[in-house]
């Protein structure tokens, strides 16, 4: 059968076909964003014997160059550069990690030439990096931390498609002054907000109030914004920072002794991040124990080993009475983060506590 096209059709055809080249070509002319993209180490660089291997494997193996080498797509996005900074496993981490990783972010956002960081890290202290940087980088340019659950051996990994997503979302403009980012398993997260809820599933990581939004085949969709004080609004800087205060963590459980918190007393801690059960609840054998910590000048942080909620001040505890602090709805490691941070500006309670509420 024979098809006739009018003189029209076969014009508006050509036009449409020269716009497409010529949208390719404009497209192909615009420059892309700078990424540099720091490696820490963790499961987005692990290794495992086969691809049924997606809990047993090592951390801390591929070389970032390797990473970036086996993700062509991540050329569609952005130019990217790739740096090792550590290649460790993040329980391992320590505030020497913290600030190598907080001054090398904070050195490479003042760079004309980078628009944006991302930043791979093992998952398990993934939201303590995240938020320790959302509170001491002073930019609007977008941060973004990501980790897998899985290899890049192992059926189904997810961190290729993480690491994509999060270079997307680094590159992005719409993600400037949101705060320090997560992405993982199409989400976005804030970084702090952002935790590790599950320790077996590549939907591992939730906040509470809720994702920021979704990265979906490279398209942001955003749903909501940070309220919290973060990065270029936050009265800390890295720059200024030379050491973390001395902060420990210590759970309560019923039956809970006296000991440990006794002995912590003894090490030089500047404050003690209390994680009780329920809303941040003290055991009366405990109350002295806390009692006898703030007496001798160390902060005494009244958290919550809940998962969800937050820490009211007054209520399971006489908080203006004891000269207690209560860490809001942060977890206890974020506490110790958020108290290691300000302790190194302020030592007076209650410019703790506004801390505690503002960040
Ligand atoms: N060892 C853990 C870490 O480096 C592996 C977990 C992960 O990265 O998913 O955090």
């Amino acid at each position: 059968m024979r098809v006739h096209f009018s003189i029209q059709q076969l014009i508006a055809g050509a036009t449409l076909a020269a716009l497409s080249a010529l949208t390719s070509l404009a497209q192909a002319q615009v420059p892309k964003p700078n990424v540099v993209v720091l490696a820490t180490g963790g499961t987005i660089a692990g290794a495992g014997a086969s691809a049924l291997n997606s809990a047993t494997y090592a951390a801390a193996k591929v070389p970032v160059d390797k990473l970036l080498a086996g993700l062509p797509e991540l050329a569609n996005v952005a130019n990217v550069k790739g740096e090792q900074v550590f290649q460790i496993a993040s329980e391992s981490f320590t505030n020497t990690q913290l600030m190598t990783l907080g001054k090398r972010v904070s050195a490479l956002v003042k760079q004309a030439d980078v628009d944006g960081v991302v930043i791979t890290h093992g998952t398990d202290t993934l939201e303590e990096t995240a938020f320790f940087l959302n509170l001491v980088v002073h930019t609007d340019k977008p941060i973004v931390v990501v980790g897998s659950m899985r290899p890049g051996t192992a059926l189904s990994a997810d961190g290729a498609l993480n690491l994509l997503d999060a270079v997307t979302v680094a590159a992005s403009k719409d993600a400037a002054g949101k705060g320090v980012l997560v992405t993982m398993n199409d989400s976005i997260q804030s970084g702090r907000d952002v935790v590790k809820s599950v320790n077996l599933k590549v939907e591992a990581f939730r906040s509470q109030w809720g994702a920021l939004g979704f990265v979906i085949e490279g398209k942001n969709y955003w749903f909501r914004a940070p309220v919290k004080r973060h990065t270029a609004q936050s009265e800390f800087d890295i720059d200024n920072i030379n050491e973390l205060a001395p902060v420990e963590i210590i759970y309560s459980y019923g039956n809970v002794p006296r000991t440990g918190f006794d002995a912590l007393a003894k090490t030089g801690i500047k404050a003690v991040i209390h994680g009780g059960p329920g809303n941040g609840s003290v055991a009366d054998r405990i109350v002295p124990a806390l009692q006898a910590m703030r007496s001798a000048g160390i902060q005494v942080i009244r958290s919550s080993r809940v998962p969800e909620g937050f820490v009211l001040r007054n209520a399971e505890q006489p908080d203006d009475k004891y000269d207690w602090v209560v860490a809001h709805d942060l977890n206890p490691q974020k506490a110790r983060i958020l108290a290691a941070v300000a302790l190194t500006k302020t030592d007076d309670s209650k410019e703790l506590q506004r801390i505690f509420w503002e960040y």
